[in-house]
């Protein structure tokens, strides 16, 4: 079972964020939040942090006296973003008297922390992935002291599960839930073992405590987030089937998601329980990467072509209405034109709801980047754009299907776009804004899809 911090530790925690809030008065703070779910999750913990010590939230950076930068190290330019922003802040930090935090995954990367020595004076505290909930310890730190020096504390050994600090979640009637930390894979492209660590599964009892009192509080929809969430496995005798069995229990919970699983570990007992189930949603991404035996061997998935097909019809067969969508790498080192049209082929056969596509970007001390065979970039672009092209052509077709239709979907809010109208979303994801009375956000409404926009359906209240 993975090790958790301490409650004393914990409690040191709580007593750092009072002091905070006793000295450091009426301050803003503002995050930048990068990368995946993982990551926003731990934004909303960060978040959560921050207002206990009593500093307040602004929606422009610009009037911020504190900016956290949570960093993703997926690819090349979730990279470059952050530097870009970090120089941009170097000219308002003296005005704003301003305190910069850097963590996430980037943080983890050795030859990051050794640029930001040599060429961002402006960053005051580094953190990593392992030791988030020491937040609180740090920033008192950098407050009490007058030294300009940066606090650096980023660890490699994997870190402990950690349970009970504030979290800020962005939604009352939807909430993401961390279930496992890290990832054992080494798919050999992927910086995320490297910044993550290796896999630690939170203790069933804590998550469904945490379900339970999100319930209580007017939660209806959950997220469960993990790099791998099938091999989630806290102890001998307990699974993520398991776990996906107790939370189907919970009262007040109607739906329940989670991403991302693995197909090498996507096992009958998890089908099994999904199919029984009406609250966790038929829409399973199932990521591919490449739908070449060859190159998913070169990634090192542990999964052919064919096997990834029989795993999509097993789930078919028990769930005949399941929906998937998918994660598909373009210009793996060694892809040869045929290699991309097997991607093509799985495409087509698995009729995907949504398909996630990332041009291939080498990743500093991953197996891939010594590989021969690393791909010219107007190549990449070039399957890029065709792969993109059948996956619009079928997104569209997918929305047509909708027209007609009546969807029983919870009510987020209002539309970004536009304040009169509502905006929701369907089990598979696709918007939906229709006209109703601010009064349904959070409840569940029926409504009837009228028409397909490229973004968007738009329906009719109809109960
Ligand atoms: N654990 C998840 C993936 C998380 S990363 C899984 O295995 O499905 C999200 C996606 O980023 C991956 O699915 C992959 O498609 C993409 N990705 C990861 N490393 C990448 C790289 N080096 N270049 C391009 N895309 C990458
Ligand atoms: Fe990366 Fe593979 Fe782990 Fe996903 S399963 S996080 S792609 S190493
Ligand atoms: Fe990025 Fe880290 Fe997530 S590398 S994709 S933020 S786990």
């Amino acid at each position: 079972m993975a090790k958790k911090v301490s409650e004393a530790e914990i409690q040191k925690q709580f007593d750092y964020m009072k002091k905070i809030s006793e000295i450091d008065f009426q301050r803003k703070y503002y995050i930048f939040t990068l990368g995946c779910k993982l990551n926003e999750a731990d934004s909303e913990k960060l978040a959560g942090m921050m207002d206990n010590m009593g500093y307040n939230a602004t929606d422009s950076y610009e009037d911020a006296n504190i900016v956290i930068f949570n960093t993703c190290s997926i690819r090349e330019n979730a990279e470059e973003k952050v530097f870009g922003k970090l120089g941009e802040l170097k000219n308002i930090k003296e005005k704003n008297n301003m305190i910069i935090c850097f963590c996430g995954c980037m943080a983890q990367e050795p030859h990051v922390i050794e640029k930001i020595k040599v060429s961002y004076p402006q960053v005051d505290i580094i953190f990593g992935t392992h030791n988030i909930y020491k937040f609180p310890e740090l920033l008192l730190n950098k407050i009490s002291s007058d030294s300009k020096k940066k606090i650096i504390d980023v660890w490699d050994i994997d870190g402990e599960i950690y349970e009970g600090l504030p979290v800020k979640r962005e939604s009352k009637t939807q909430a993401s839930i961390i279930i496992m930390n890290g990832c054992n894979n080494f798919c050999s492209y992927c910086i995320v073992p490297y910044v993550r660590g290796r896999e630690r599964s939170r203790n069933p009892e804590d998550i469904i405590f945490e379900v339970q009192e999100l319930a209580k509080d007017g939660c209806k929809e959950i997220l469960l987030l993990g790099q791998n969430v099938n091999s989630y496995n806290p102890r001998d005798d307990y699974n993520f089937a398991n776990l996906l069995q107790d939370l189907d229990k919970i009262d007040g919970i109607n739906i329940i998601k989670f991403t991302s699983p693995h197909p090498k570990d996507f096992k009958d007992d998890v089908i099994d329980v999904i199919a029984k189930s009406s609250k966790i949603s038929k829409v399973i991404h199932l990521p591919l990467q490449s739908g070449s035996s060859k190159v998913l061997k070169l990634m090192n998935r542990g999964y052919t072509k064919e096997q990834y097909l029989d795993l999509a019809k097993r789930i078919k067969q028990k769930i005949p209405d399941a929906m998937f969508t998918t994660d598909i790498i373009v210009g793996f080192p060694g892809e040869t034109e045929e290699d991309f049209e097997d991607t093509l082929d799985v495409v087509r056969q698995m009729d995907y709801e949504q398909v996630f596509m990332f041009i291939y970007s080498v990743r500093r001390g991953t197996r891939a980047e010594k590989m021969e065979g690393h791909i010219p970039e107007e190549v990449k672009s070039e399957r890029f754009n065709r792969l993109k092209s059948l996956s619009d052509k079928m997104t569209e077709e997918g929305m047509n299907k909708y027209v007609g239709t009546i969807q029983h979907i919870l009510v987020e809010g209002e539309s970004r776009t536009n304040k009169d109208v509502l905006t929701a979303r369907t089990l598979s994801n696709k918007i939906v804004n229709f006209e109703g009375s601010k009064d349904l956000i959070g409840k569940e409404v029926d409504v009837k899809i009228v028409s397909q926009h490229v973004w968007y359906l738009k329906g009719e209240i109809v109960k």
